[in-house]
């Protein structure tokens, strides 16, 4: 089966295309590199021997999204191609909503004209904003405080919207917690562009030496150690997380939403102790103020993805430690200068 994977060059992406070719599909990207890099996709050869087809494009070009549903007969799409840095998103709110927005509306419409009716969509676990329930279960309220977060909850809007006037779809829209780590090869991993907005890419690389120390956005949080709680789920228990919501979304009709995460939450302080013991490397770090718009705790409720798509995350934090320091010391500089 042919699975149309917008943003498949990506990191998620990437790494959902190594899980859907060991699954037995077939996907073909669509990526237009803004934020990915082709030598992904012949890193994804190396790990599975199967070259996906590329096509490097927008996926809010009609035209060219219309030239790749024509020529081939789609099963369904994975839809990852957007922008997710939150604070870019709070200085340029119009770029994340004419990616993520208009960009997924009309991909929609081109997929729809296409006559695919079958739809994963990469959502965050971010459109919970400050959720006060922890765990966070997938009937709390939605309701972003930045941008990104707005954009994603509006594509659901969309999607909800959608599957309401047209019961033959079949959508899965998908909750991600906190992506981190990189396949166990390290031929495939998180590769951000200038300096790192999350932890897990930032701690790697400090460890590296690539970055002097890390800054440890408060320790004055309502947590063990005072440091955020976040819920840390290795890449590729998510990318075999949207292998699972695919198989349900190509037998049912309807929308469901679903968490990918863990259940569990780790500290900051959790999260460097882990990655020094795994890497045998120093974090060096310094406490300071809070980052605007951060949460003290935030991790999934994981039980809805067990029962309706049979999902349960297995690596655990050393895991997903080891594999990022993998990556990192393989790639040193990423993709580039390779
Ligand atoms: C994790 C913890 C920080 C960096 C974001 C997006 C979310 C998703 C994942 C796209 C927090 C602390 C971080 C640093 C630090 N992205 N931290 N020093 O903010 O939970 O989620 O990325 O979908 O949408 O919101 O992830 O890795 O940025 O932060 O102390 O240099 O690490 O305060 O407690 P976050 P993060």
């Amino acid at each position: 089966m042919k699975i149309l994977v917008t943003g498949g060059a990506g990191y998620i992406g990437s790494h959902t295309c190594v899980a859907l070719i060991q699954a037995g599909f077939t996907p073909v990207i669509a990526d237009n590199f803004s934020n990915s890099h082709p030598l992904a996709i012949s890193r994804i050869e190396a790990i599975t021997g199967t070259r996906p087809e590329s096509h490097n494009c927008d996926i809010a070009d009609p035209d060219a999204m219309r030239e790749i549903l024509q020529s081939h007969k789609f099963a369904a799409a994975i839809h990852f191609a957007g922008v997710k840095a939150v604070g870019r998103s709070v200085s340029e709110p119009l770029e994340t909503y004419r990616e993520n927005v208009a960009g997924s509306l009309s991909l929609l419409q081109s997929l729809k004209a296409g006559g695919i009716t079958r739809l994963i969509f990469s959502s965050s676990a971010t459109v919970y904003g400050g959720a006060e329930q922890m765990p966070i279960p997938e009937n709390a309220q939605v309701q972003p405080t930045n941008p990104y977060g707005h954009s994603k909850a509006m594509v659901e809007q969309i999607l909800q919207d959608l599957a309401a006037a047209e019961p033959d779809w079949g959508i899965g829209v998908l909750r991600y917690f906190n992506p981190v780590g990189a396949h166990k090869s390290g031929e495939i991993g998180e590769d951000p562009q200038g300096i790192p907005d999350n932890l897990f890419p930032y701690v790697s690389q400090v460890a590296v030496g690539r970055r002097e120390k890390l800054q440890v956005f408060g320790d004055d949080y309502e947590t063990p150690d005072g440091t955020g709680v976040r819920d840390y789920i290795h890449v590729m228990d998510l990318a075999e997380g949207h292998v699972a919501a695919l198989k349900t979304c190509l037998q049912s009709d309807g929308l469901f939403a679903v968490n990918l995460g863990t259940g569990q939450g780790s500290s900051v302080l959790e999260i460097i102790k882990a990655f020094e013991a795994t890497s045998g490397r120093s974090v060096p770090y310094e406490i300071t103020d809070r980052r605007p718009g951060d949460v003290g705790t935030s991790y999934a409720d994981p039980a809805k993805a067990r029962e309706m798509i049979g999902f349960e995350a297995k690596r655990d934090l050393t895991q997903m430690c080891r594999d990022a320091w993998n990556w990192q010391q393989r790639n040193p500089t990423g993709y580039s200068n390779q």
